[in-house]
């Protein structure tokens, strides 16, 4: 399929689902307030990979803000409540190394995901850390098409 609709209402925080889109997995995660204010506190300057690669407005840099929900567009009158916005993360769920598919729930040494693989650790902004994935996890487009569903692709 193009494009998929996914309801995020369910989602408790410090939970994450994963859905299929375009034969790969993406991850849908609520962050909890530690996991954004561990993102938050990271410099720019300590990431390897400095790009948000957020597909919904390339180039920018990888902050948290960048990479979280902040950014992207909502339907024509729909309003989106900001602490979702700020907690709300989606990423295509592979490595950046070789394709494998990382453990989450705040796994690795950087509270995010940690790729089994060849051991690549993403913090809480899916942002590389250490390991050989030369980037971070990819964002895919989506928007809001209700307060309650994002459509991606
Ligand atoms: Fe993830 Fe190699 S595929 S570290």
């Amino acid at each position: 399929l193009a494009s998929i609709r996914t309801p995020i209402a369910g989602i408790a925080e410090g939970e994450q689902i994963t859905v299929m889109w375009r034969g790969g997995p993406v991850f849908i995660r609520k962050r909890t307030q530690s996991d954004i204010e561990s993102a938050r506190a990271v410099e720019l300057s300590a990431l390897p990979d400095r790009d948000a690669r957020n597909e919904n407005e390339p180039g920018l840099p990888a902050t948290d803000e960048n990479r979280s929900a902040q950014l992207v567009a909502a339907a024509e009158g729909v309003e989106i409540d900001e602490a979702l916005r700020t907690s709300l993360i989606v990423m295509k769920g592979n490595c950046t190394h070789l394709g494998c598919v990382p453990v989450g729930d705040g796994a690795g040494d950087y509270n995010g995901w940690f790729c089994p693989c060849h051991g690549s650790h993403y913090d809480a902004a899916g942002r590389i850390r250490r390991g050989p994935a030369p980037e971070n996890l990819h964002i895919p487009p989506y928007t809001f098409v209700s307060a309650t569903t994002i459509q991606i692709g």
